[in-house]
């Protein structure tokens, strides 16, 4: 399933995309953005989820409905993910939120781990790991690493913008880990941020 990743072409994703990607966009435009576009991968990540066959009662009659087999646990990768996890947790409000810190070292971009919270829960867990951003892959797959250390099986990586090295690097090191993104960009630049990109997601999430 994983071995190509998913890129949601929909016009609507990619109207909030390019206003994302606009440099002149604020940071209460761009999570905004953000947001919509979030509901929109999540909509497409759990489209083949496994569903278990409820009754329930309408004011008519009993009927047969859906609910989902597995607990779903959210991971945004700190900081930037933070701004898909807050549009994602009302579409899955019983989710449980487990929190990965990874800062990319500025010269070599490699990743440097600093935080994790995680629940007992996520062995039998369907898990979306959260963030804007695959650049040098490097925090994709030291935060999939650490889930599956954890206990996670079930994962699914989300992101906004991906690279060709990002997609290839967490393939090679997480292939059985599906892959949902808006766009696949150019390349890297020398200082490894995604081209075109939209730039620092993290940042211009938050203002900083
Ligand atoms: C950004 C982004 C990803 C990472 C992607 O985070 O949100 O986590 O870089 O790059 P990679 O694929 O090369 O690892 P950053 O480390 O800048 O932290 P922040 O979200 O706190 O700004
Ligand atoms: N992190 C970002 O926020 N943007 C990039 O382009 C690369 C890494």
């Amino acid at each position: 399933m994983s071995a190509q990743p998913i890129v949601v072409t929909h016009p609507l994703a990619q109207i909030h995309l390019t206003a994302m990607r606009r440099v002149d966009t604020p940071s209460s435009a761009f999570r905004w953005h953000l947001q919509r576009l979030a509901e929109i991968l999540f909509t497409v990540a759990t489209r083949g989820l496994e569903t278990e066959t409820l009754t329930v009662q309408t004011p008519l009659a009993e009927t047969e409905g859906q609910g989902f087999a597995r607990p779903i646990v959210l991971v945004p990768i700190l900081r930037a993910g933070l701004g898909l996890s807050e549009a994602i947790l009302p579409l899955v409000p019983d989710a449980t939120v487990a929190h990965i810190g990874i800062a990319r070292c500025e010269e070599t971009a490699r990743p440097k781990p600093y935080y994790a919270k995680m629940p007992a829960i996520l062995g039998r867990a369907d898990v979306f790991v959260l963030d804007p951003m695959l650049a040098t892959g490097g925090s994709a797959c030291a935060a999939i690493t650490q889930l599956k250390q954890a206990g996670a099986e079930r994962l699914i990586f989300i992101c906004v913008v991906s690279s060709p090295a990002g997609l290839e690097s967490l393939h090679e090191s997480h292939p059985d880990v599906p892959v949902i993104t808006a766009a696949i960009d150019e390349g890297l630049n020398a200082q490894f941020y995604i081209v075109p990109g939209l730039g620092d997601a993290g940042d211009r999430c938050f203002g900083t």
